[in-house]
């Protein structure tokens, strides 16, 4: 290898461009991070004596043989080992939280549902109490399927500290800030941000900017991963250098604290003497993550016709079953709308996967009304919707030059599985009880004659 005779050749980076301070970049990346100098091993995991007096341990977020490309584990080196972290279970109820199965007889799922936000209130909420579901999916003993909640947080956790070993989550905040405290460091988001926590993961949120409103998917199943791009290659839709991991932060705080659990559907508290937040070091790839929805580089049609929304997918959770998702996280943002001769918003159609949608800020292109930021809305297994009367009026008469589609941000949480509706949902978040009739004055413009349009 040919080496520079005059070092001076070399003009080295001060600083590392595109470097978030406080987060790692890439997804899933095989990170190491460390609080304290030399609180990491080097070369081997599991040293005779840890140094600092730190216990090793490790988090594993797959069984031990998963296949390569998808095992994931980290190892954590900590004040104390995570069996000082809990003690005897006391059950606790949360009566806002489900899990499925949860079919209420009383409620009926199969519909098209529109919801305006959920209003706050003038309770004091945590994340804990906070989290009201609005849909359930699969069976979380199986760990099948998935959840949706919405949150209203606005109080931040004080000694208490949550962990679920049913499900990964994703949080898509809409209004205020939050600070995921977790044990393998600090997580902010915003609106057009969101964070992954893996199963298992010890947290705290905090809420930075309140009172706090968003979107929830609770992943029961495998992973979020990032979709295979197929033929559009290696670039484009969520790269992996925008999601970000924390660095490694921790406290060393002796105070009662209760930890929560959330196992198998139900809530569990146990008391201890300190903070569990206690990783000094740590290295591995099962880690949370954060990602600005806005470095999400759409691709679409650049002729004629649209692909599959399919195309807007930022993560996907496989199932079992090859391209057919237990859950896909996909966004509709601005973009440039070009095709010629081309219906452009979403068409009409019946989907045997399940769409909860979100709307995070501004109008979307279907339903130019009534679907409003912090609101939701539901389209079933099998059930029909597309665009409203305006939406479709509007896009068969418009003048098809280039249009940017602006001020608008929805995604959809979509699952291979039928969503059961909550009590809550049915009967106490606000729905719009008239959404099905949205569609009501679509004319019949067929009387046989060709050429008619
Ligand atoms: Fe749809």
């Amino acid at each position: 290898m040919n080496r520079p005779t005059d070092a001076h050749n070399f003009t080295q980076a001060s600083t590392i461009a595109g470097t978030t301070d406080g987060y790692m970049p890439g997804f899933g990346n095989d990170f190491e991070t460390e609080a304290l100098p030399g609180a990491l091993p080097q070369g081997m995991n599991s040293p005779q004596k840890c140094n600092y007096g730190l216990y090793g341990e490790q988090l594993s977020g797959t069984a031990f043989t998963a296949p390569s490309h998808q095992n994931e584990r980290t190892w954590c080196y900590r004040i104390r080992p995570s069996v000082k972290h809990s003690h005897r279970y006391t059950k606790i109820d949360l009566p806002y939280w489900k899990s499925a199965p949860n079919v209420d007889p009383d409620v009926i799922s199969l519909g098209q549902y529109r919801w305006d936000p959920v209003p706050h209130s003038d309770q004091s909420l945590t994340w804990l109490t906070g989290i009201y579901s609005m849909t359930t999916a699969g069976d979380v003993n199986t760990q099948v399927g998935m959840a949706t909640h919405i949150y209203l947080v606005t109080e931040s956790m004080v000694d208490s500290y949550f962990f679920s070993a049913d499900s990964e989550l994703l949080v898509v905040p809409q209004e205020g800030r939050l600070r995921f405290c977790t044990e393998l460091g600090i997580i902010d988001v915003e609106p057009q941000e969101i964070a992954v926590i893996p199963r298992g993961l010890v947290y705290r949120v905090e809420v930075l900017d309140g009172p706090a409103r968003g979107f929830v998917c609770e992943n029961y199943g495998q992973k979020f991963e990032l979709p295979g791009r197929g033929p559009i290659g290696a670039n484009c839709m969520a790269n992996p250098r925008d999601f970000k991991a924390p660095v490694a932060a921790f406290e060393d705080r002796e105070v009662p604290s209760t930890v929560t659990i959330k196992w198998c559907g139900q809530f569990h508290e146990t008391q201890i003497g300190h903070s569990p937040l206690d990783v000094v070091a740590w290295h591995g790839n099962y880690a949370p993550m954060k990602y600005d929805l806005r470095t999400y580089c759409p691709v679409g049609a650049i002729l004629f016709d649209h692909p599959d929304p399919s195309i807007f997918t930022v993560l996907t959770a496989p199932s079992g079953q090859p391209g057919t998702a237990n859950i896909d996280f996909v966004l509709f943002r601005e973009r440039w709308m070009v095709a010629e001769d081309t219906f452009r918003p979403p068409w009409y159609h019946k989907n045997i996967m399940s769409e909860l949608m979100g709307n995070i800020y501004g109008q979307y292109d279907a339903k130019p009304k009534g679907f409003i930021p912090g609101g939701m809305s539901l389209h079933n297994m099998m059930l029909p919707h597309g665009p409203d009367k305006n939406a479709f009026e509007g896009a068969s008469n418009s003048n098809l030059g280039p249009e940017k589609l602006d001020n608008t941000m929805s995604f959809m949480f979509e699952t291979r599985f039928p969503q059961h509706l909550t009590a809550f949902a049915a009967n106490e978040a606000p729905l719009q009880d008239d959404y099905i009739d949205c569609w009501d004055d679509i004319e019949k413009k067929f009387d046989g004659t060709p050429g008619k349009k």
